[in-house]
């Protein structure tokens, strides 16, 4: 199994960053990456657990599809990591088995 990173962000990032944490590690990331790109490159390899089995899953279409990268944000459970672009301060969890879902919380992230 590999744990090298298969997406690497240049070390001499162009633009403006933002700081996110993925399970308690805080990660410096370029602004206006996706969720998903941001956590591959910071060597991310679990993103969820199946609901059965609990086997690890992780990004597979990067493009919306799939609904591998299912991850928690700020609380909210089962967000599409690869469609949602990095924020200053986010807080990401791994999804654990099926979400417990919140009633409407399903905004649009650039709302
Ligand atoms: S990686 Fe397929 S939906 Fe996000």
């Amino acid at each position: 199994m590999t744990t090298k990173a298969l997406f690497s962000i240049p070390t001499a990032a162009v633009g403006p960053t933002v700081k996110i944490t993925f399970e308690g590690t805080v990660m410096t990331v370029p602004e206006g990456i996706s969720v998903a790109a941001a956590l591959l490159a910071g060597g991310a390899r679990q993103f969820r657990s199946s609901i059965v089995g609990k086997a690890p899953r992780a990004p597979y279409c990067l493009m919306g599809v799939c609904f591998e990268c299912f991850v928690e944000i700020d609380g909210v459970p089962a967000r599409q990591s690869c469609l949602i672009p990095v924020r200053d301060g986010m807080k990401i969890k791994r999804q654990e088995g099926a979400p417990e879902f919140l009633g409407d919380t399903f905004g649009d992230e650039n709302e």
